[in-house]
């Protein structure tokens, strides 16, 4: 292919997230293995205070931050405004404007996998990897999932969800509800956030209110949900209407839950591919992470955890990722890798599902 033929792709990192560090480690992923004969790419890093860069620099300067000091940034940033259908570099002598083929936003948690680019890349009309603006903070809100979820008549943990404020005025009504309705232990999770962060399990009464305050940093609206002991699992979905599945994957979680600390810096936690499950409940959920893929108007990808509730075998929705882990050592590429869609084919894939969905707006 000449070089004239090739697509361009923005490729975002970083973010104003509480995910800014994995985000660095995943986009390395993808940069790596994107091919390079089809997409000409630029790297564009988000810092966390939400300025934009375009970075003309080293891949292995993006995982530890240095491509921020580096001197190969260029203050650049999507244009909402269609007929440009691109970005804005500001160059020295002047400013140098890039149509865009598309977008691959690889970045977690607020401001970036909640709708904020993906809603940017519409009323540019440029195509976005993955899900779409509704779809990403219907995502991205536990609370709004897991009403979706309810609705779709999809089994998950019991759960309630309110306003901190509302905690705070009501505490002993609410402290009711939670030991009526789910019971201890329970999770108190911030509505919004994303690898684990600001999430406790707690057995008591004061466990829950420190929670609710903890959660309350990150979000305004928090969800608590019973406990569902048993093996955490994962799915990777791929496609748009009619979406494909992966192997399912099994978390072993080096605490007693997956927090933050399990997932990123003890190196005891494992992952299990395929699940240590019978074929028929790897079938169900696979079948289950379909219908909630469609409840929820995904596209592109999701990867949906669930946990396989030990008591009656029976996989409860957890969570969908719209935009999960892309690491080395993530559990969504591995997934399809071991399902015979290598890393390359795969990013190939998601810019292919982006452009074709865009083209059926
Ligand atoms: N209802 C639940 N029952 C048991 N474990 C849970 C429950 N909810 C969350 N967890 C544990 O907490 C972890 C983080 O919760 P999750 O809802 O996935 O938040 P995040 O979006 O931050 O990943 C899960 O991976 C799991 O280990
Ligand atoms: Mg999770």
């Amino acid at each position: 292919m000449s070089n004239t033929e090739k697509m361009n792709v923005a490729v975002i990192f970083g973010g104003q997230s509480s995910e800014h560090e994995v985000s660095r480690v995943s986009v390395t992923m993808v940069l790596n293995n994107i091919d390079r004969e089809k997409y000409n790419v630029y790297m564009t890093g988000i810092t966390k205070d939400g300025r934009w860069y375009l970075y003309e620099g080293a891949i292995d300067q993006i995982a530890s931050g240095a491509w921020e000091t580096s001197g190969k940034t260029t203050q650049a940033f999507l244009s909402p405004d269609a007929a440009l259908h691109g970005m804005v570099i500001m160059r020295e002598g002047g400013a140098e404007t890039v149509r865009l083929d598309a977008v691959f936003p690889v970045m977690h948690g607020k401001n970036g996998e909640d709708g904020t680019v993906q809603g940017l890349c519409e009323l540019a009309h440029i195509p976005c990897v993955g899900c779409d603006l509704t779809s990403s903070a219907v995502c991205l809100d536990k609370a709004l999932t897991n009403t979706v979820l309810e609705y779709a008549g999809i089994l998950q943990a019991k759960f309630i969800w309110f306003y901190a404020t509302d905690f705070e005025n009501r505490t002993d009504e609410m402290l009711e509800q939670i030991e009526n309705g789910l019971g201890y232990p329970c999770f108190v999770k911030p509505a919004n956030a994303g690898s684990s962060v600001g999430i406790s399990k707690c057995a008591d009464r004061g466990e829950v209110i420190d929670a609710v305050r903890k959660a309350a940093l990150h979000d305004r609206k928090i969800v608590v949900e019973e406990n569902i002991t048993g093996q955490e699992v994962e799915v990777a979905v791929l496609g748009n209407d009619d979406p494909i599945t992966s192997v399912v994957g099994e978390i072993i979680p080096a605490a007693d839950w997956y927090d933050y600390d399990a997932k990123y810096n003890d190196e005891q936690s494992r992952l299990l591919i395929p699940a240590n499950l019978s074929e028929e409940t790897s079938e169900l959920i696979r079948s289950r992470a379909v219908q909630a893929y469609k409840a929820l108007g995904c596209s592109g990808m999701a990867r949906v955890d669930f946990l396989v509730r030990k008591s009656d075998g029976q996989p409860m929705l957890n969570e969908p990722n719209t935009l999960p882990g892309f690491t080395e050592i993530s559990m969504y590429p591995k997934l399809f890798e071991a399902s015979g869609i290598g890393k390359k084919e795969l990013i190939d894939r998601l810019i292919s599902l982006a452009i074709e969905r865009a083209g059926s707006r």
